[in-house]
């Protein structure tokens, strides 16, 4: 790796950081926007969210935008990352009409960023969509939903493409697909096994007095479980993945052929990305980091790059995995994005599991045939732990990661479109401990560090976005864990700074234009 001190940062760098519309925009209701995926699983499921909350008013950024732009003044940004409420737009997608406040509201948002000279990197769908997509074809698992993001993605460009010219196609489908379809965590709540651990009603076990018509009645429910929540086949989540890959070409495809001539901007999609290093220097360990890449982000990009699954799981899951037909392999091929969006947190210790057993505290996968070294339970740690239990701090990781993107997809640009450090609110946790965030400054400043080392090594990024611009709804942590630069009191929506907002400032200060 080359070492030399001067900035690597190019002058058109992008420093940027990020939001999405379902964390933060709150208005659920407002101006005509539809039920989504999530306003009815937190509605219908709050146990299911950590403090029982949903994102009906977030940090209510749609009604505060223009102090949210004061904000990104004040941090010297250049660029935001914001998402697309895809209902706001069309609350029941292509057959049920445009909701024209909605354009108006990302219209308002869009011109008010240009003109503080803001760049938009604007992502078409960030896990939320239309609640009649699920009821009526089950979402992504049917191909309806890449008709229905094309006809997304369409009005999109004609309506803010003349003044967004960064597109980003999905965020992180790899990770929405773990969480939605293999864990059972977010919407719609579907566990594959052999992964997921979700509880499959009631127990067999129970003493043989139970009587006959309870036992139809555990029946009943597990069939309800079995054919609406489960996910009963262990090829679930490679079908979403598919359709989504699929949605993600059908909109380059649109912007390219009708869009990119006269709009000139660029296309991309966001992957979540984690360093898997290996446990040891046995050829089984280093085996077993590949397949977790494979598995993981690889899933992912080597078909928006290169037409074709990576060729671990082609090895493994053989006829299970979907077949891309020749056309969609070439359209993969031939409309390439224009770049690679990398969200990245944490890294992890790989160890094999196919030459020996693993135990299931490792989070084994058996089928992969490898183990993650994750938690406190005494494990190695690849990296001090923040305060969530997947996220282990450690920059070096990030520098490998791009180093391997840059040689296995070579001169892709790539943005950050994501990096940051959660921090949780305890009932204890006094405001000022949070305002006080001295760990996300040393992570942000470690990983800032990794990055100019990997730029150095030849890294062609283009731009870092942190995560978040301002303390929003964290899924299935609700309000319990925030990322924020800026503090958001969840009873007055006041937002305050936090010391991490004046170092990325000074950061930027630095930066900016140093190339
Ligand atoms: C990545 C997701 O895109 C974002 O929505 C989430 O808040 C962060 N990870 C942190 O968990």
């Amino acid at each position: 790796m080359k070492n030399n001190s001067s900035s690597p940062f190019p002058s058109d760098f992008l420093f940027g950081a990020a939001s999405a519309a379902y964390q933060h925009e709150g208005a659920y209701l407002t101006d005509g926007k539809g039920l989504n995926n999530w306003d009815v699983f937190t509605h219908e499921n709050p146990g299911k969210i950590l403090d029982g909350s949903n994102g009906d008013i977030a940090s209510d950024q749609y009604h505060r935008f223009m102090e949210d732009i004061q904000s990104m003044i004040h941090l010297g940004v250049n660029s935001y990352r914001l998402s697309i409420s895809w209902s706001r737009i069309l609350p029941k997608g292509r057959f049920g009409g445009t909701n024209y406040l909605g354009i108006k509201h990302y219209n308002s948002l869009i011109d008010a960023l240009i003109k503080n000279g803001i760049k938009p990197l604007v992502t078409l769908n960030h896990f939320d969509y239309p609640q009649v997509f699920e009821d009526k074809f089950k979402s992504w698992l049917s191909p309806a939903m890449q008709l229905e993001f094309g006809y997304l993605a369409d009005i999109c460009f004609k309506h803010f493409g003349d003044r967004v010219k960064h597109w980003i196609t999905l965020n992180e489908p790899n990770q929405q697909i773990l969480l939605s379809y293999i864990k059972g965590l977010f919407p719609p709540n579907r566990c594959s096994m052999p992964y997921g651990n979700c509880s499959q009603g009631n127990s067999e076990t129970e003493p043989f007095i139970v009587a006959h018509n309870m036992i139809l009645a555990h029946t009943k429910a597990v069939q309800i479980y079995k054919t609406k929540y489960q996910g009963n086949s262990e090829t679930e989540p490679f079908i979403v993945a598919h359709n989504m890959i699929l949605a993600h070409t059908k909109a380059v495809q649109i912007y390219k052929t009708k869009y990119q001539k006269a709009q000139r901007g660029i296309i991309g999609i966001v992957a979540q990305t984690s360093w898997f290093e290996p446990i040891s220097n046995s050829l089984a360990d280093k085996k077993a980091a590949e397949r977790a890449q494979s598995f993981y982000s690889n899933w992912i990009l080597d078909p928006v790059v290169y037409g074709r699954y990576p060729k671990e799981m082609v090895h493994i899951l053989g006829s299970a995995l979907p077949q891309f037909s020749s056309n969609e392999m070439n359209n993969l091929k031939n409309l390439k994005s224009d770049f690679l969006g990398i969200n990245h947190y944490t890294s992890y210790f790989i160890r094999d599991c196919l030459s020996s057993a693993c135990i299931s505290g490792d989070g084994a996968s058996k089928i992969e045939g490898f183990a993650l070294k994750l938690d406190r339970k005494g494990n190695v740690s690849i990296g001090e732990l923040t305060d969530v239990d997947w996220q282990h701090i450690h920059p070096e990781g990030f520098r490998k990661m791009l180093n391997y993107l840059k040689d296995r997809y070579p001169n892709i640009p790539i943005f950050i479109t994501e990096n940051g450090y959660g921090q949780t609110q305890k009932p204890e946790t006094a405001v000022e401990e949070i305002l006080n965030d001295t760990k996300r400054i040393q992570f942000m400043s470690g990983y800032l560090d990794a990055l100019q080392g990997a730029m150095r090594d030849g890294a062609n990024v283009k731009g870092y976005f942190a995560w978040s611009l301002l303390d929003g709804f964290e899924w299935f942590y609700g309000y319990k864990l925030r990322f924020g630069l800026f503090h958001v009191d969840y009873t007055t929506l006041k937002r305050t700074p936090k010391q991490s907002a004046s170092w990325y400032k000074k950061f930027i200060e630095q930066h900016l234009n140093s190339g």
